[in-house]
């Protein structure tokens, strides 16, 4: 069976038009019209979004635009906004952007206004958050608070870990927080070394406190504090975010500490609830909540814009046109800020687990890919790495650049050779360069015909390789605010896009499940058995040692 959105004739035009455009270069294009990059650029909000690189033209383009309103993409808006239950496999409403509303506008969930509910959560996180940077927090034994290790994994890690990075100029002083996610102990044991339990504070993030990973770190991460310090010390170094407070208080946290949210939030989009309290201690409360007044705008943006100047939509059309029809089966993700390190694992998350699906809204198979793998690393790193592969390897890979305007870290002279790099890449990703080209540099080097001859198909680049370019004014609370809401609403509208409920992540608990089944054997409670030969051979081996 095939989903509605392929069966529409408006898929069908946009495979005829992807046809018609296979052929043509992105150096044509641009020839071809002078005006090319006023007429595929969009300006709002501070950012500039610049897909004029993208193997497109007006008529698909249209198309796309057709097809969002063919899916009925803002009904499916206002209905995520008005809290309606849209993640059907879970019965969960989808209000992340509760979070970042303004407290005067109610949402209702289930007939409750939850808006009084968030901003009793935001007082409590900027109440704590002052204790905390005006040393009146302290720990068991006096000390004030100089490590703060958040213990989470997945939408409870990457957030916060990404967005502490990214506002690193924001830092309060002499504060210093750690992210341990990994259930190898390598981790925990790596960053509890340096530290001192007695100025140390652990937030045990997990919308569940159920996570097989994050329950182990803590445990351990606890058996270290009362080692030292004794058991009537966890109240003190311990605090908690979680939907499942019940779960909170029999880990030994006092419920005062606790920090509530709700399954109407997802694990990739909690940064913006409790989720987000380590940011909140690293970079202080008011910038904490400058990224939510980003989010905010970007809410308002993504509601109110028409299609043709809608930021997150045109993101999400291009990634369609891309997947679907050009047939990119992966994406890269490429900031040109040191600062945004983290950001390609971030939008991993939030990408590949909200649509690498398979069936669509009724359960029926898709016969499209969804989701494009998406990776990435930081410029200029990229480049001395992978960027070779996206020139001269043959395979179409769309890139994102995403660069700053200005630094938020001003060192003379670097910044200038940062966006010098950025947009080089992508315009020797879209121009290429041909034999010709090739041959005529090496002649003007100095290098004989004969040898020219040989050399040039060497450095011949094909080119038309399709990017978009992200430019943001500067990196400030604010900004990643728009950031983050602007890819959050993208993966939304691609949801959309391909009928897909993008909120369940049920393709994460088959591994969870079978992990459960190997535990006893692996720690010789269980006899080995009822497995294939593979899984029985390599457990009787990592028992062997
Ligand atoms: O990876 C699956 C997942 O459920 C994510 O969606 C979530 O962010 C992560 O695990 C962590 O879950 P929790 O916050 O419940 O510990």
């Amino acid at each position: 069976m095939t989903t509605s959105t392929t069966r529409t004739d408006l898929w069908k035009d946009l495979r005829t038009q992807a046809a018609r455009l296979h052929s043509a270069h992105l150096r044509e294009l641009f020839a071809a019209d002078p005006q090319r990059f006023a007429a595929f650029s969009v300006t709002a909000e501070g950012l500039l979004l610049d897909y004029s690189k993208q193997r497109i033209d007006g008529s698909a383009l249209a198309l796309l635009r057709a097809l969002w309103q063919a899916c009925d993409g803002p009904s499916w808006t206002a209905r995520m906004f008005a809290g309606e239950p849209i993640n059907h496999t879970e019965r969960r409403a989808v209000l992340h952007t509760a979070l970042r509303r303004a407290p005067d506008q109610p949402v209702f969930c289930a007939g409750c206004d939850v808006m009084p509910e968030v901003a009793a959560v935001l007082a409590q996180m900027r109440s704590f958050c002052q204790r905390v940077h005006q040393g009146q927090w302290r720990g068991a034994s006096g000390a004030a608070v100089r490590d703060v290790v958040n213990i989470g994994i997945g939408g409870s890690d990457l957030g916060p870990r990404m967005a502490t990075q990214a506002l690193g100029a924001c830092r309060v002083p002499g504060l210093k927080l750690h992210y341990v996610s990994n259930v190898d102990g390598a981790h925990l044991a790596a960053t509890l070394a340096d530290l001192e339990p007695a100025s140390t504070l652990f937030i045990v993030a997990s919308k569940t406190f159920a996570t097989q990973e994050t329950m182990q770190n803590a445990v351990s991460a606890r058996r270290w504090l009362t080692a030292a310090l004794g058991e009537a010390a966890v109240a003190r170094h311990f605090v908690a975010v979680s939907t499942n407070l019940p779960a909170v208080a029999e880990f030994g946290i006092d419920p005062a500490n606790a920090f509530a949210f709700w399954d109407w939030v997802g694990g990739r989009f909690s940064l913006w609830s409790a989720i987000g309290l380590p940011l909140a201690l690293a970079v202080g409360f008011d910038n904490f909540e400058r990224m939510l007044a980003g989010g905010r705008a970007m809410d308002r943006h993504f509601l109110t814009a028409p299609v043709d100047a809608n930021l997150p939509l045109t993101l999400a059309l291009l990634e369609v046109w891309n997947t679907d029809f050009l047939g990119a089966p992966t994406r890269a993700l490429l900031p040109y800020s040191q600062s945004l390190e983290f950001l390609p694992r971030y939008l991993q998350q939030l990408e590949m687990e909200s649509n690498g699906k398979r069936v669509d809204r009724d359960g029926r198979a898709l016969d499209h890919p969804a989701a494009p793998i998406l990776w990435g690393e930081v410029g200029t790193n990229g480049q001395h790495a992978f960027f070779q592969l996206l020139h001269q390897g043959g395979r179409l890979v769309p890139c994102d650049f995403i660069a700053c305007r200005e630094p938020d870290q001003p060192l003379p002279g670097h910044h200038a050779k940062l966006l010098a790099n950025c947009l080089a890449q992508s315009q020797a990703l879209m121009l290429g360069k041909t034999l010709t080209e090739a041959r005529a540099e090496l002649l003007a080097e100095g290098i004989d015909a004969a040898r020219a001859d040989t050399l040039a198909p060497y450095r011949v680049f094909p080119g038309n390789q399709p990017s978009t370019t992200l430019l943001l004014p500067r990196l400030t609370p604010y900004t990643l605010g728009q950031l983050i809401a602007l890819f959050e609403h993208k993966v939304f509208a691609l949801g959309v896009l391909w009928n897909i409920d993008s909120f369940d992540q049920w393709g994460v608990e088959y591994g969870k499940q079978l992990a459960g089944r190997l535990l006893p054997m692996i720690e010789g409670k269980a006899a080995v058995a009822g497995l294939d030969a593979s899984t029985a051979g390599l457990i009787s081996a990592c028992r062997a040692c």
